[in-house]
């Protein structure tokens, strides 16, 4: 593998890129006038012009929220004089193009970078892969190294999380009549993938819910399994069919552990299953990974 400094100056742009936290001024900037008209005020434009300067704390929870690829939900105050967090908002002010945040893109480096020094065969595979962000920085990865013989498989419904019928997702609702900001049509994602010049034959798109369309997915052999499904159904449909591909010494890194109470049970459920006894690596509040042995 090849690093130079111009490869690792290309994927710390494509981070700044995929998170917004190049023109994360114009984010707070739309953050602070919905925050404002919520509570029926008017936008002040010295304000919004120089938000850095009069809105410090929103620039600072703003970059708090991408380090840790948190999600920022707005206050409205109510009439009683309490506040109420208007969860609904998510679908207008999430903007960035991956919200798995830096910790978690800087782990996605780590894991692509010892692979190709230490030639561990196979591909990577992001499975909920929301506007595409974690698989154009995959694909970009592999650009900057200059490798041409690995595929990036993107798996999702294009239509959002599926509605819990499995037992262990009881009570987990987070479908697209509920959240709508995660439906994101394939349409849309690969227009963004061209937009940072990364579609071509290397990106392959799974399209469908995972239990269909990933037990006959033609892949012969993964270095990178990155789970990002949020539900148990969701995890276990995509563990199940992929893990024997996973080549010794690849990776299996999961974003909802910290997060989503169902996908940590499905996976304590399948290592126990399976007898995994490699650690869980903890990358952030939220996500971990392990490598298989
Ligand atoms: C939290 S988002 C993924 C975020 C993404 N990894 C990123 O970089 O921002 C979850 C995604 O998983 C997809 N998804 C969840 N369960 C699925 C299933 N069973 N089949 C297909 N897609 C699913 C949703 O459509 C959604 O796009």
């Amino acid at each position: 593998m090849m690093q130079s400094a111009i490869a690792s100056k290309y994927i710390e742009l494509l981070k700044t890129s995929l998170l917004n936290e190049l023109y994360a001024e114009n984010e707070a900037r739309i953050l602070h006038t919905f925050i404002t008209r919520l509570n029926g005020g008017a936008v002040n434009f010295n304000d919004y012009f120089n938000i850095a300067q009069s809105k410090p704390e929103l620039m600072a929870a703003l970059r708090d929220a991408k380090s840790a690829g948190n999600t920022i939900t707005l206050l409205q105050k109510m009439p009683d004089g309490s506040s109420r967090q208007a969860h609904e908002l998510r679908n207008l002010i999430e903007l960035s193009h991956s919200m798995i945040g830096r910790k978690r893109l800087d782990n996605l480096q780590q894991c692509i970078e010892t692979v190709l020094a230490e030639n561990i065969p196979g591909d990577f595979i992001e499975t909920g892969i929301w506007r595409g962000g974690a698989c154009i920085f995959m694909r970009g990865v592999l650009a900057a190294y200059e490798v041409t013989d690995r595929t990036i498989w993107a798996a999702d419904s294009f239509e959002g999380v599926p509605p819990p019928t499995w037992p262990q997702d009881a009570g987990f609702d987070i479908s697209r009549d509920v959240l709508p900001v995660l439906a994101v049509p394939v349409e849309e994602v690969q227009q963004l993938f061209r937009r940072y010049g990364l579609l071509d034959d290397q990106v392959k798109f799974l399209k469908g819910w995972f239990k269909d369309s990933l037990p006959v997915a033609p892949i012969e052999r993964l270095a990178i399994l990155r789970l990002d499904g949020d539900l148990y159904e969701s995890t276990m449909t995509a563990l199940q069919p992929l893990y024997d591909k996973v080549s010794t010494g690849g990776f299996v890194i999961v974003d909802d552990y910290g997060s989503c109470p169902p996908c940590k049970r499905a996976i304590d459920d399948f290592r126990a299953e399976r007898g995994i006894t490699e650690a869980l690596q903890v990358i952030d509040q939220q996500s971990v990974f392990w490598r298989k042995r």
